[in-house]
């Protein structure tokens, strides 16, 4: 089964601030829903309270230690293996590769499990309290790169970029 890593990373690696993005780009929201559209999203739960509602037309799976946190309209799991057997089923069913989602948390324990990664470069650096990990050469290689100068609604440049397993 396929695990994708989608996430958005500053130039200096920070990818939150205050459990929010620390950036708006409005061009990256729709490239995040055209990657993830049909497929079961893994999230941790503090990125899952700061979108604060299910994703829309996917399976949210939220991955929690609280026996007690509960929301409407999401799978929660207790472990990330709990987390990622549910994903597998759903995944299966819908023809689908797995997409996980965040945070900085649930990413670094995700990447060795992880085949492709789908990083938008957002082209600034930023002051922030979460990070993405390492992107190790020896590991990823590049396999594709759109460049895109800021649109209505971005406040920096970026770049989609898709990594495979070197
Ligand atoms: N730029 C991007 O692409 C992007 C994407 C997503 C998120 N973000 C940002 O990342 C930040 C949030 O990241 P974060 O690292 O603070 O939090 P997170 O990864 O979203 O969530 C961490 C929580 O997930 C649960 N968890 C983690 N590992 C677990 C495991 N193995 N088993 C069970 N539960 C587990 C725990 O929840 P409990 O405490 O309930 O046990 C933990 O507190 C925010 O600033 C957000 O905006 C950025």
């Amino acid at each position: 089964m396929l695990v994708t890593l989608v996430a958005a990373i500053a130039e200096n690696g920070v990818i939150g601030r205050g459990n929010a993005l620390p950036w708006r780009l409005k061009s990256d929201m729709a490239h995040f829903r055209a990657l993830t559209i049909g497929k079961p999203v893994i999230m941790g739960r503090k990125t899952y309270l700061s979108i604060g509602k299910p994703l829309g037309g996917r399976t949210t799976i939220v991955v929690s230690r609280d026996p007690a946190f509960a929301a409407p309209g999401v799978l929660v799991a207790g472990t990330l293996d709990t987390a990622l057997a549910a994903a597998r089923g759903d995944a299966l069913r819908r023809g689908t590769d797995i997409v996980i989602a965040g945070g900085a948390d649930i990413y670094a324990q995700a990447m060795p499990l992880a085949s492709r990664l789908e990083v938008t470069h957002v082209h600034k650096t930023v002051d922030g309290d979460a990070r993405f990990p390492a992107i190790e050469h020896a590991v990823w290689r590049e396999a594709g790169r759109v460049e895109h100068m800021p649109g209505a609604g971005d406040e920096a440049a970026f770049a989609f970029v898709a990594y495979e397993r070197a």
